[in-house]
Parts: structure tokens; C-alpha cells; sequence
């Protein structure tokens, strides 16, 4: 198992300042809500808002509103109940993840099981950021939420069902439009 010490090691880098950060200790908000408000203005960046309506329209637009919205969110975070993560490429923040509980999962997951839900922005895709965030987050799983999530993904979003697949994900059900896939660490 790895520990959560050896987990913050060995997701973020401090010489490179490249890795997964808790809202907790983000330690320039404002340059976090910069990047993203300008990213999530690209029109390369629009499917983000298939996914995640609210979160781009919380983090896309003027800066002063995202960093307000930014410190918002990170005062709602609880450790193993609403996680939240910056994903950086050195110094720029390129993306964003969450492990949450939430009031109304989907059939076939308990209350007490956590949606894992995340992005990358172009263009830094491609680059291993959103498999180095699934793992990050699967080892929070592990460690603060019994080591079981899940995950809603559309059915045609390819390389997500490939990520999450690549980490030990199955689906164990289904809707018109979207796959849901679980994570249990007993499986692994
Ligand atoms: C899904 C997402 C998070 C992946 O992030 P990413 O940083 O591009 O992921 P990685 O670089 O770690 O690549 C993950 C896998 O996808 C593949 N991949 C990434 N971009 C690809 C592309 N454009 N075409 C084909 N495969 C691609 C990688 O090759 C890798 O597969 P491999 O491990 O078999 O080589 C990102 O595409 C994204 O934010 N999409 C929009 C939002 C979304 O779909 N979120 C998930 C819904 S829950």
C-alpha cells in the first residue's frame, strides 16, 4: 500500500513544482484562477463543459470572480468527504479533480462511495497529467474513502474509458449516455 506521505512525494515534484496539489495548500490562488479562466476561455477547452457545466462556468471568465469561486471551493473541501485538486505543469495549473461524496449517486453506488471527476486542458493533454490525477486520487480513495469510487463517463469519451479502465476501473452500470465505472481496492 502506499502511504499518503509517499503519495505527495511521489505525485508532485518541488523542484519542478509539476504534480497534484490539495486546495489546502495552494499557495497562489490568484495565478491558479488566471491559468484556468484563461484556458477554459479556449475554444479547444469548450467539451470541458459537456462534463462539467458548473465548473465551467464557476472557473471560466473574469479572473477576480474564478479566484473567488477558487477560495469558495476550497473552503467547502473536508478531508474524506470533498477533496480537491490542482494539477501543475510547473508553475501553470492545467487542470482540476475532485473526490466527493455526493447526495444522489447513481444506482448501484452507495452513499458512501465518492464520484472521482477531473480534467486536463489542451494543451497539455496527452502528456500523462490525467493518469498521474487518476492515480493521485486512487490513492486518496485508498486512503480516507475504504478504497472504493466511481466514476461517470460519457460513452463516447474514449480515452477516458481507456484511463480509467488502464487503472482498474469496471463498469458496473449504465444510462443512455454515460458508463458507470467502479474503482475497489480489495479487486486490485
Ligand atoms: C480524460 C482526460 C482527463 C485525460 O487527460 P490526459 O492528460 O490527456 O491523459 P494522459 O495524457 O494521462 O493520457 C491518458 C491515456 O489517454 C490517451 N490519450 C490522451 N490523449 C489522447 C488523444 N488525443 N488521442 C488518443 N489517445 C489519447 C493516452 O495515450 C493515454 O493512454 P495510454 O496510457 O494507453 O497511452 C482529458 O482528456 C480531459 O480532461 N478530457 C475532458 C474532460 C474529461 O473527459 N474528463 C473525464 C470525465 S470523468
Amino acid at each position: 500500500m502506499v502511504t499518503f506521505a509517499k503519495a505527495l512525494y511521489q505525485y508532485y515534484n518541488p523542484l519542478t513544482m509539476t504534480g497534484i496539489v490539495s486546495f489546502e495548500n495552494i499557495k497562489d490562488m490568484h495565478s491558479v484562477a488566471a491559468d484556468l479562466s484563461r484556458s477554459l476561455a479556449q475554444p479547444n477547452n469548450a467539451d470541458i463543459a459537456i462534463d462539467f457545466p458548473g465548473t465551467m462556468s464557476r472557473y471560466r471568465g473574469d479572473v477576480e470572480d474564478v479566484y473567488k469561486n477558487l477560495l469558495e471551493t476550497g473552503e467547502s473541501c473536508k478531508p474524506g468527504v470533498r477533496e480537491q485538486f490542482i494539477v501543475y505543469a510547473g508553475e501553470i495549473a492545467v487542470g482540476l479533480s475532485a473526490v466527493q461524496l455526493v447526495k444522489e449517486p447513481p444506482e448501484g453506488i452507495d452513499l458512501n462511495v465518492p464520484n472521482l471527476s477531473g480534467f486536463i486542458v489542451n494543451p497539455w493533454r496527452g502528456k500523462g497529467f490525467g493518469s498521474l490525477s487518476l492515480r493521485y486520487r486512487l490513492d486518496v480513495v485508498d486512503e480516507r474513502f475504504n478504497g472504493k469510487a466511481y466514476s461517470l463517463v460519457r460513452k463516447d469519451n474514449h480515452i477516458s474509458q481507456r484511463l480509467v479502465e488502464a487503472n482498474g476501473l469496471v463498469i458496473i452500470g449504465e444510462n443512455e449516455s454515460k458508463y458507470t465505472y467502479l474503482y475497489n481496492r480489495k479487486l486490485q
